[in-house]
């Protein structure tokens, strides 16, 4: 099943204003884990799978692309990208991942932040993904870590205090959608385990480059004690795999 939940007035202005104030975990985790894997970015064809309002795509197209591609299920993304972050190399499609059609080896490098574990069908997109993708090409993605989509309520145990026990882990190895709470109601991810997303990669033909689970600096946890939090439990699993 496919969800457009960020075309939902109500997410989609919470979501705004978690990423405009930029104090959210995308840009003191994800974001700095996902250009550490970043290859040559000189004239090459990028794909942004699930580019949302177009950050991403626009850094692309400043670094010396030749193009940049960015697909996004999101009406109200892909609107906010093309008016905010458009630039002469840059292309916008609004369409779901599953959807996506494109001619063989058409690009150098799919990357994707955060919206693999909104997909049912990771082998579809994987083997897809393969195909888009040029000898030696590169895909790089982020997804929620799995230690926090196993459990559909994503939260701590605290004490009475209020302070944090641990985090709960539980049907790990049963795969499949959670709904969550996140905004709204039923906003559905898919769990899976992470020897399904490395090995999926694996048995397609993919070469496993590497796998990050980011960490805050310690200079970042002074000036935000909130996030040694993830210290003792990751938020993202980032894998990073070349086309043999
Ligand atoms: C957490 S946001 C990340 C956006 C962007 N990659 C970033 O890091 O700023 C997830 C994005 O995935 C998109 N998305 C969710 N399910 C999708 C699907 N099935 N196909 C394409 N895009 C999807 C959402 O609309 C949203 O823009």
């Amino acid at each position: 099943m496919k969800q457009n939940i960020y075309d939902l007035d109500i997410f989609f202005s919470g979501y705004f204003n978690l990423r405009k104030n930029e104090s959210g975990l995308n840009l003191v985790l994800e974001e700095p884990a996902m250009d550490s894997l970043l290859p040559d970015l000189q004239g090459i064809d990028v794909l942004d799978a699930g580019c949302g309002f177009g950050k991403q795509c626009r850094f692309f197209s400043e670094s010396g692309v030749n193009s940049v591609t960015g697909i996004d299920i999101s009406e109200k993304m892909i609107g906010f990208a093309q008016e905010n972050n458009s630039a002469k190399n840059i292309t916008y499609l609004q369409t779901a991942l599953e959807d996506a059609v494109f001619p063989r080896e058409s690009f150098d490098l799919v990357v994707s932040s955060l919206a693999f574990h909104y997909v049912e069908a990771y082998d579809r997109l994987v083997d897809d993904i393969f195909n888009w993708l040029k000898p030696g090409g590169r895909l790089i993605f982020s997804v929620e870590h799995p230690i926090a989509t196993a459990k559909p309520e994503q939260q701590w145990i605290i004490d009475e205090a209020g302070q944090k026990m641990y985090w709960p882990i539980d049907q790990y190895s049963i795969e499949g959608p959670r709904s969550t709470k996140w905004f709204v109601d039923d906003v559905i991810k898919y769990h899976r385990t992470i020897q399904t997303y490395v090995n999926t990669l694996i048995d397609q033909g993919f070469r496993l480059i590497r796998i990050l689970e980011p960490v805050p600096s310690d200079e970042f946890i002074i000036g935000r004690p909130d996030l040694e939090q993830f210290l003792r439990r990751p938020a993202f699993l980032l894998i990073s795999v070349q086309k043999r």
